[in-house]
Order: C-alpha cells, then structure tokens, then sequence
C-alpha cells in the first residue's frame, strides 16, 4: 500500500494516476480509524478507481489543546485496517503537520453563509475555520473528482459543500449515512476514550434522538426540544451542551408548530452534542 508523508510526492503520483485515466475519490480523516470511516473508504472504492486516505491531526480545528494532545494517534493500526478494505487501491497520506503548514500553523478566516456559528460553530470557537483550512488545502493536493464525508458530522458535510461552491471547486461531495455500533451509539474515534461507565450509558443519546424523531410527528420543535432537556436532567451522567431542531439548509433552530412540521418541503434534522464525563460526544438524525 502506498503510503505518502510529502504532499509534492503525492501530487506528482495523483497526476500520473489522473494522465492514465484513473478516477479518484477522496476520504480525510483524523485517524484512529473505526467502522465509520472504513464506510466512507468503501463507497469510495466503489465509485473510483483509486481511494486517497488522508490521516492527519489538524490542530487548527481544535479549541481545546486537551482534546488535541489526547486524540488517539494510531497511524500502524489505520494502516493495517486499510489494507483488509484493498492493497493496490487505497493510497494513505499522513503528513508531518510541517507539510501542511510549514511554519504558520495557523486557520484561513471563512464566511460559510453563516452555516458556521450555529451548535458546533457557536461551542467550538474557530473550529470551521480550522476545518475549512484543512480540507480545502487537503482538495489542492489531492485533486480528488469525489470525496466523501460522513453525516455523523452533518454541519461540517454542509460546511464543505458550501466551501466547494463558493471556491467553485471541481469535487462533487458526497454525504455518507451515520454508522452505528451495535447498541445505537454513532461510531467515533472519542469513543475509545469514554470510561466504561460512560461508555454504557452512551447510547442513551441515540435513544432520546429516536424518541424525539417520533415525538416531531405530532409535537412542535419547541416541545420536542423541552422534552429532551428534561430526560437529559434525570441522567446524571451525561451533559447535555445542546440540542437543536434546524433546517438542514440554513442549520439555524426552527420556531414552527407541530401542523406545519411536514406541510412545507424543508428537511429537517435534531443535532446534539454531550458531555459523557470529560468526552464530548455529537449525533445527528434525520426527522423527515
Ligand atoms: P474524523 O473525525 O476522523 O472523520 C473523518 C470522516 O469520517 C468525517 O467525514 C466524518 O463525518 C466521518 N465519520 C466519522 N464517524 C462516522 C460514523 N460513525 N459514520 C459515518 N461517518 C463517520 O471529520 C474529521 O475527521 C475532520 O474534521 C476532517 C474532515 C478530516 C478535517 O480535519
């Protein structure tokens, strides 16, 4: 398996792929990879010839040096997983952070319609920033004619899409499904850090999303959102940061009632994040 750490290297051997007609697909990560992203690599696999593997820590997206210094680096591991999905067609790049930003580790500033100061934007200070610099530098390297993201992460995959037409970008993105463990709770790399307690308790969030999707059908956002507060009070275990019904277009919370929740041709999603001891952990479902 391929495996590059200099992005010249990588550049050069994509354009050669590229002159031989080979079409590329495109799948950054920050590593410690699971069963979410190995989805993603999969799709990719199907709908390209060659799949490019991004492993790469960006600090610039992160507000928490803690969450930084902690997040699992497991690049022997990811390396390995890679290979069970395909030898000769999965090309791995993890750079140094010095081939991504040289000396100045710092974000681009964007303006994403305004996509970028709800729930995530609004708790995490600069984050898309950091986001928006990583995977638009990520697309001039790589040069990929599709890349895929996870809706685990549904604001950052409508984030990237604002990115790619507002620098009218050529890489069609494509949006993933939330893969899940056994037990409901979204897959992520954080997971591996909850204490076993935590970890228990964890999938009562997805639990509390299915209720919540059921209770839209006849309950306005606003019902539908008190009623969450309230379960998350009688669980002590778990902090929730917020919980928000939004337009999946604009991600801004919606004030309408119950009657007009599938009269109009919006799409809406519940997006939440919780605290479950010191691991922030977020989810996302579809409502209609
Ligand atoms: P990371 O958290 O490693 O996720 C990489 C990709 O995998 C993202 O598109 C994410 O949405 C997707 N993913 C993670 N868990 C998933 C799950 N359970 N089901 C489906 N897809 C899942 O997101 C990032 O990294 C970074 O912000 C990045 C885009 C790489 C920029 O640094």
């Amino acid at each position: 398996m391929k495996n590059f750490q200099n992005k010249t290297e990588l550049s050069n051997f994509i354009g050669t792929l590229k002159a031989n007609g080979n079409t590329i697909g495109f799948v950054p990560t920050m590593g410690a990879l699971h069963n979410g992203h190995l989805s993603l690599v999969r799709k990719g696999l199907v709908d390209n010839d060659i799949v490019v593997v991004s492993v790469f820590v960006n600090p610039t997206q992160f507000d928490n040096k803690e969450d930084l210094n902690t997040y699992p680096r497991t690049l022997e591991a990811d390396i390995a997983l890679l290979k069970t999905l395909s030898n000769d067609q999965i090309i791995i790049y993890a750079p140094t952070e010095d081939d991504i930003y040289g000396n100045q580790v710092e974000s681009q500033h964007f303006s994403f319609e305004g996509l970028e100061h709800e729930m995530e934007g609004a708790f995490r200070d600069g984050h898309f920033d950091g986001v928006g610099t990583i995977v638009k530098r990520l697309f001039e390297i790589v040069t990929p004619d599709r890349a895929y993201f996870g809706e685990k992460d549904f604001q950052q995959l409508q984030i990237i899409r604002k990115l790619v037409e507002l620098y009218s970008l050529s890489v069609e993105v494509i949006g993933c499904p939330i893969h899940r463990a056994e037990d409901g709770l979204a897959m992520s790399s954080r997971n591996e850090r909850l204490t076993p307690v935590h970890r228990n308790i964890a999938p009562f969030i997805y639990e509390t999303l299915t209720t919540a999707k059921l209770k839209f059908g006849t309950e306005s956002a606003k019902d539908v959102t008190e009623w969450v507060y309230e379960q998350f009070k009688k669980q002590p275990l778990l902090k929730l940061e917020y919980f928000n019904i939004a337009d999946i277009a604009t991600l801004k919370p919606i004030k309408q009632t119950a009657s007009d929740n599938f009269r109009d041709n919006k799409s809406y999603r519940a997006f939440i994040a919780v605290y479950a001891g010191d691991i922030r952990l977020i989810d996302n479902i579809a409502l209609n």
